[in-house]
């Protein structure tokens, strides 16, 4: 099976733990598509939740294929948040962002009782890092924000490139209207200790690492389906 396939299977896998009259965060990116893609089709037979879209993106889709629609000012408490993610470690820590979506991402998972993160094996890793640290700033003081997260990965003794995300010759801009950095800092061993230097940054809005907030992992792999709870 490829990447396409697995991302499937963990969204088919996921997909049971999802009940009539659940409230779900609904993810972005192509792991999410497929979940939603797999909730449509339940929706059209009958069963009953209400969505929370985490980009503009997926609520595109959501409404394309008729999954229900809230918003987190209607519906602020949600039973469970079903999303991928670029990277995972075995404490189920997690880097997310590379679709631009993990400002709205972090506040949904943080809205639900439980997050589910749903990947193909490739994601898995022993340590965060291999994939860059997505961080979304404000667009004011841009420059200055970029030399203050350098200076704040090198006190932590990390160090490498910081670029602006670009798309079409032009800054990525977030639903929210932000920038993205994406950080190569390699590996980092002290995930709190990075999100707290990140934070005390006045420019930085969020960062993609996500700690503490996935329950469940659902892994798909060529041996199958692996659950591993935080
Ligand atoms: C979106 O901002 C991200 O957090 C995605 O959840 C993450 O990039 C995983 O994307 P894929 O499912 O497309 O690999």
């Amino acid at each position: 099976m490829d990447a396409r396939q697995l991302k499937v299977e963990a969204a088919r896998a996921a997909l049971v733990h999802v009940s009539d009259g659940m409230r779900l965060g609904i993810g972005t990116g192509t792991t999410a598509d497929a979940f939603v893609r797999l909730l449509a089709e339940k929706v059209a037979t009958g069963l009953t939740v209400i969505g929370v879209p985490t980009s503009e993106r997926t609520a595109a889709l959501c409404r394309e294929l008729g999954v229900p629609l809230s918003t987190l000012e209607e519906t602020p408490e949600l039973d469970l948040t079903i999303d991928g993610a670029d990277e995972i470690d075995p404490a189920l820590t997690l880097i997310k962002g590379g679709g631009g979506a993990l400002l709205r991402e972090k506040i949904v998972a943080a809205a639900s009782k439980r997050m589910i993160v749903i990947a193909d094996q490739s994601k898995m890793v022993e340590t965060l890092g291999r994939f860059p640290l997505p961080i979304e700033v404000n667009k004011f003081g841009l420059r200055a924000t970029e030399i203050a997260v350098r200076a704040a990965a090198t006190g932590l003794g990390l160090a490498g490139p910081v670029t602006l995300r670009m798309t079409g010759g032009q800054p990525f801009v977030t639903d929210g209207g932000h920038f993205i950095l994406d950080a190569s800092f390699g590996r980092i061993p002290d995930t709190r200790a990075l999100s707290n230097a990140l934070f005390a940054i006045p420019g930085v809005v969020e960062h993609g690492l996500f700690i503490g907030l996935a329950s469940t992992a659902i892994i798909a792999g060529g041996d199958g389906i692996q659950t591993v709870h935080a």
